[in-house]
């Protein structure tokens, strides 16, 4: 694969697309390791079977040296761009419900954005700092990944904490990670980036792939431990929120109440945590994430099967293949 030319380069690429945080120990490791280019050039490593860019390696081995997860704990685990953003909003919203049922107009999700709420492990807190101060996380705590769970599980052995994943049939993944690299990196996207983009996810070479071992690592953990590991899809969550959600909030170990359900507090999360109420808030139209990218970049059209507007016959037809040859056997499907 030819990948796009480097000289573009923007000077706000975020953080954990860089390799000016590596300190020694992990810079040794690294050039041991097997390595290649995203579509745009940048450098990768595998580790441990599964492609990161250098400053984010560093982070994930500090979150496999250092973080410890407690019972009370909640990771919110996904696939970038397959949803985590909607994810967020839902559980921070399910599990902190009874402490702004009498002031909801006090909202957190109404004056921050859902990643500041629940702040990424491997990208954000663990980012500039191996060993971050977690003693002032509220309970419960609210973390996130877009690790595989072979690399989060030496974090998360000695609790019970819950762990909910999402994940995205890929051609809308695809899609939805090219208009969210294009908001924040528009000097290097341009028309022959798409294609490119697909070449790398169908090889498996891309940030936090192969896609489809990243699934199959919730997946089979939550066939295995369902008390531990719910799993869920994008396309599943549009369908039916409302059973997702209560199927969300049993699993989390806070189920709605039948009073809860008459009084519509089902509904009144769905609406406050739907995209077109975030996509409104002041704060997800000038504010920045923790990881610096411009809340806005994260909402856009949240529709299922918009790849239709963008990929050929051909290019839907061979993700779909390398999909199912992936998957196949292991009870996963996307439609
Ligand atoms: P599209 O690009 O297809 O619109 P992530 O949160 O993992 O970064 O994924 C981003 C995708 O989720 C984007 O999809 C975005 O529009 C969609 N999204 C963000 N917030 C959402 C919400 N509250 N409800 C539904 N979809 C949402």
């Amino acid at each position: 694969m030819e990948a796009a030319s480097q000289d573009t380069r923007s000077d706000d690429i975020p953080s954990f697309m860089g390799e000016d945080k590596v300190r020694q120990e992990c810079k040794s490791l690294i050039s041991s390791l097997p390595s290649d280019k995203d579509f745009l050039g940048r450098n990768l490593c595998n580790y441990n079977g599964f492609w990161f860019y250098s400053n984010t390696l560093q982070a994930v081995i500090d979150v496999q040296n250092h973080f410890r997860t407690l019972d009370t704990d909640v990771i919110v685990a996904s696939f970038p761009k397959a949803g985590t953003t909607w994810l967020k909003a839902l559980t921070f919203a399910i599990v902190n419900r009874s402490k702004y049922r009498s002031n909801p107009e006090n909202h957190p999700l109404l004056s921050q954005n859902p990643h500041t709420l629940v702040p990424f492990l491997e990208i954000d807190l663990y980012s500039e700092n191996k060993t971050p101060d977690l003693a002032k996380v509220p309970s419960p705590g609210l973390f996130a990944t877009h690790m595989p769970f072979l690399l989060l599980q030496e974090s998360v052995k000695e609790s019970s904490c819950k762990i909910v994943y999402v994940c995205r049939n890929l051609k809308d993944n695809v899609v939805s990670a090219w208009h969210f690299r294009r908001g924040y990196m528009i000097s290097e996207m341009h028309g022959t980036t798409l294609k490119l983009m697909i070449e790398s996810f169908c090889r498996g070479v891309h940030f936090c792939g192969p896609f489809w071992d990243h699934a199959l690592s919730y997946w089979k953990e939550s066939s295995e431990n369902p008390d531990r590991v719910f799993f869920t899809k994008y396309e599943d969550m549009k369908n039916e929120p409302r059973a997702q959600i209560k199927r969300l909030a049993r699993f989390l170990g806070c189920p709605f109440t039948e009073e809860e359900e008459m009084n519509g507090s089902v509904d009144e999360i769905l609406n406050l945590c739907s995209l077109r109420s975030l996509k409104d808030l002041e704060i997800n139209k000038t504010g920045k994430a923790p990881c610096s990218i411009d809340c806005k970049n994260f909402f856009r059209k949240g529709e299922v099967g918009d790849w239709k507007n963008h990929l050929t016959g051909e290019m839907a037809k061979k993700m779909d293949e390398i999909v199912g040859m992936k998957l196949q056997g292991s009870g996963l499907v996307f439609e």
